[in-house]
């Protein structure tokens, strides 16, 4: 017989409940070679929330010819109306000009992104660490003006394709910066997917030790050394309890060499069944979305859970 469910062992040394990040339709959408088209955008994200994914950052409003895939962000949102906006429908925003067309389209929520490394703040927004926290700093006192809810992303917390090891405290030193400026959350961006467990628990000390609570701070972990569902656990176990993910682990970064998908939110919320920890997600719902994603892009799901349960033994 196949299994579709896994049989239930509590953990006790697991939270009982998670918030789960969905990332795909921004992290997923904005690495493929071809432009998905808005319509299929929409259908993805009305899909994931049936369900059950609660927070879903929809799109990016960054400079469309640095990424093209996401230049329809404002015609997706149109397409969605009420289901695109609100505090659980974030999108990316590196500048004033993204959210003047953020606040245009309605949005109810926003997420900053800074890195933890020169080489990376240089490639992926044109500017060095220090004029990229001078680039956020209005954007987030104007968010909040307009009551929006701001998450502070910080990429290469674990190691930088250019520069190679990452200094703990050079992390933390960002994350504090992000979080001064005003935002609600911070998220750890592992975008290269070279994190280990050791790692993750150093770093989750190292905020709490700067007074960056762990009830403020979320974990992104990309999948390419296959290391992100047991760093999640790490995280978990320290006191995380947002985590991201994306549906059938698409992902990557177009300005990051050898980034891959995210933590397939399949294989995250299979392991939350198991060890008894509410997600809100139908696994069968989220499977077909899924499935029916990766046949408008033309290629299987990397997530193991995924390929398991579309074929099962
Ligand atoms: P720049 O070229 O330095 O921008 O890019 P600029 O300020 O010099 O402006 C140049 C032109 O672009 C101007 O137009 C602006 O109006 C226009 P012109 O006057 O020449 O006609 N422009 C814009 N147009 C529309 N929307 C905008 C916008 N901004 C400028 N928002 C910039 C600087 C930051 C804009 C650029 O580098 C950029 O867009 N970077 C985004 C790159 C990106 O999206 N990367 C992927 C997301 S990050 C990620 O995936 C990591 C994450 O998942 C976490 C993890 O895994 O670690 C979050
Ligand atoms: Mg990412």
């Amino acid at each position: 017989m196949s299994m579709r469910t896994p049989q239930v062992e509590a953990d006790p040394t697991l939270p009982s409940e998670i918030t789960i990040y969905e990332v795909g339709a921004r992290d997923g959408l904005q690495n493929e070679k071809s432009v998905v088209p808005a319509q299929v955008k929409a259908e993805f994200i009305r899909r994931m929330a049936s369900a059950g994914l609660a927070t879903i950052e929809t799109t990016s409003f960054v400079n469309p010819q640095w990424v093209p895939q996401l230049a329809d962000a404002a015609e997706v949102l149109e397409l969605l109306g009420d289901e695109g906006r609100g505090p659980r429908r974030p999108v990316l925003v590196p500048n004033e000009r993204g959210l003047d067309r953020a606040l245009e389209a309605g949005v109810g929520a926003v997420a900053i992104f800074g890195s933890a490394t020169e080489t990376f703040a240089r490639k992926n927004l044109n500017r060095s660490v220090d004029e990229s926290i001078d680039m956020f700093r209005p954007v987030v006192e104007r968010s909040r003006e307009a009551g929006l809810w701001v998450r502070g992303y910080v990429s290469m917390c674990f190691g930088d394709p250019w520069e190679g090891p990452v200094p703990v405290q050079q992390v933390v030193d960002v994350a504090e910066r992000l979080m001064d400026l005003g935002c609600d959350q911070l998220s750890l961006g592992d975008t290269i997917g070279v994190a280990t467990s050791g790692h993750v628990a150093h770093l989750l000390d190292a905020l709490q030790e700067r007074g960056i609570g762990l009830d403020q701070t979320a974990v992104h972990f990309h999948d390419t050394y296959g290391q992100a569902l047991s760093n999640t656990l790490v995280a978990l176990r320290h006191g995380i309890t947002v985590v991201d993910s994306s549906a059938g682990g698409l992902g990557g970064c177009p300005y990051a060499e050898s980034a891959t998908g995210n933590l397939a939110t399949e294989d995250l919320v299979w392991a939350m069944e198991g060890a008894g920890i509410r997600t809100g997600v139908d696994l069968e719902s989220l499977l077909s979305t899924s499935s029916w994603m990766a046949q408008q892009l033309g290629r299987p799901s990397p997530s193991a859970v995924v390929r398991a349960l579309t074929n099962p033994l």
